[in-house]
């Protein structure tokens, strides 16, 4: 994967406004609210059968923080993400037993919840980079399974 010299600056002006603590939570919350399905893989989180439950699940909110914190080593790392989420992809896989098109599902509510924070400051520009950065992380999260 190529980077541009704007594309590794959008990126990084992105990450540096993002607080963890916040969209990490928000993110995985909205991931289990619209994709109730995925809440199969949690089952060590405890009780996720409704919207408000899964919102005031403190190990959401942790788990969350978890998966956002995984996302800087990419950040940083942008041109070895394959290889830096080698580890990840087989955990996932072989251990979790997590269907790669769930990372997609997780990406877009990622996506959604900046976004929506952002506002007009989520341009066309850091929209599309935004999404190349979420394909090759997408891709590298699958790439133990083929
Ligand atoms: C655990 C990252 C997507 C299910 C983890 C861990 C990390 C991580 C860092 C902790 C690994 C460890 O303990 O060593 C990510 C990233 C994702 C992603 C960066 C996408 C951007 C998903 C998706 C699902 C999922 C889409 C399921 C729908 C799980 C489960 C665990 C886990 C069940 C174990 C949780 C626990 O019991 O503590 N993930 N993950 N992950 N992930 Fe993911």
């Amino acid at each position: 994967v190529e980077w541009s010299d704007n594309e590794r600056a959008i990126i990084a002006d992105v990450w540096s406004k993002i607080d963890v603590g916040e969209i990490g939570p928000q993110t995985l919350a909205r991931v289990l609210i619209v994709y109730p399905w995925t809440r199969r893989y949690f089952g060590a989180f405890g009780e996720l059968s409704s919207v408000a439950v899964v919102l005031a699940n403190r190990k959401v909110a942790t788990h969350g923080r978890v998966v956002l914190n995984a996302l800087d080593v990419a950040v940083r790392d942008l041109d070895n993400i394959k290889s830096a989420y080698s580890h990840l992809s087989s955990l996932h896989r072989y251990q979790l037993h997590v269907d790669p098109a769930n990372f997609r599902l997780l990406a877009d509510c990622l996506t959604i919840v900046i976004a929506t924070k952002f506002g007009a400051a989520f341009s066309s520009d850091v929209q599309s980079t935004w999404h190349k950065f979420m394909a090759v992380v997408i891709a590298a999260l699958g790439s133990r399974y083929f």
